[in-house]
């Protein structure tokens, strides 16, 4: 496996891989999810394929006091991962080179990213777009693997990879977990273990959630468990549309219960799919 850090290493590299090049893009501190990612763009690009896994933790997609100085990084066990799960490089660049001294380009998705985390986050998905863009002109993927725990992410992702014609494929993975159902994410580290006891009724309040009958009462049980059981308040619960994010106000398209909730000093997203229930008049 090849370290790369900069694009003319990664365009060197590029000119040798073989036509199926499959893309992983993370900030590093990999766990078991990132490893079915890796495995899954691993199966994607055959035995022929290159896989691909990028490592930078994006300043641009951190607010002002959000925890970019203190994410976790973890280079070395990461590139034994990425080894291990059959990645061929791993395009860990500087900050230096994705933005170079007095940029002043941006990709800025404008619809699906105001509401859920978008409205708590400002400018969080401009940095997102930015940097997967920077990503795909640099290594410039046939197919780039994504998480479905970060669900308005990966559907962005692919808005902007429509909208600005791309030309690759978007592969959503579902979310990985821990045995009580807690969505593996490298911010889990930062949970105390009465934070992490706690953590575990956000999913199982989603969960149970999706057993009522329409958008409001979805909403108001799933806010209600995840108060109780995580004893902090949810930062939002929202039903929305499954492709265009907006709110539903019947459960007739496919949807999705998307919520995030603040445990301690850690900010914890997660998302559950619902059926419609009736047919489209
Ligand atoms: O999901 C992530 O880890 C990041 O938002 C991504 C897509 C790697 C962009 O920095």
């Amino acid at each position: 496996m090849r370290k790369l850090g900069t694009p003319a290493e990664m365009a060197a590299f590029r000119a040798t891989a073989p036509s199926n090049v499959v893309l992983v893009p993370t900030m590093g501190a990999l766990h078991a999810g990132h490893a079915a990612l890796i495995d899954a763009a691993r199966a994607r690009a055959g035995t022929g394929g290159t896989v691909v896994v990028s490592i930078f933790v994006n300043p641009t997609q951190f607010g002002p006091t959000e925890d970019l100085t203190k994410y976790p990084r973890t280079m070395e066990s990461d590139l034994e991962m990425c080894d291990a799960h059959g990645a061929d490089a791993v395009f860990a660049p500087s900050a230096d080179t994705m933005y170079p001294p007095g940029d002043s380009t941006f990709v800025d998705e404008t619809g699906l990213s105001r509401g859920l985390c978008g409205a708590q986050r400002p400018g969080h998905f401009r940095g997102v777009c930015t940097v997967v863009a920077k990503l795909f002109n640099i290594i410039r993927p046939h197919a780039a693997v994504f998480g479905e725990k970060d669900y308005q992410q990966l559907a962005i992702i692919r808005r902007m990879a429509r909208d600005l014609f791309f030309g690759l494929e978007i592969i959503g993975h579902p979310t990985v977990r821990e045995a009580d159902g807690l969505a593996m994410s490298s911010r889990n580290r930062y949970l105390t273990t009465d934070e992490r006891r706690r953590a575990a009724a956000f999913p199982a309040a989603l969960s149970a959630a999706t057993r009522e009958s329409d958008p409001a009462q979805i909403v108001g049980k799933a806010t209600d468990m995840i108060t109780a059981g995580t004893g902090a308040e949810p930062q939002y619960v929202e039903l929305v549309d499954a492709e265009t994010l907006a709110p539903l106000a019947a459960l007739d398209h496919p949807a999705v219960l998307a919520a995030a909730v603040k445990i301690g000093e850690t900010r914890l997203i997660d998302n559950v799919r619902l059926a419609p229930r009736h047919a489209k008049v």
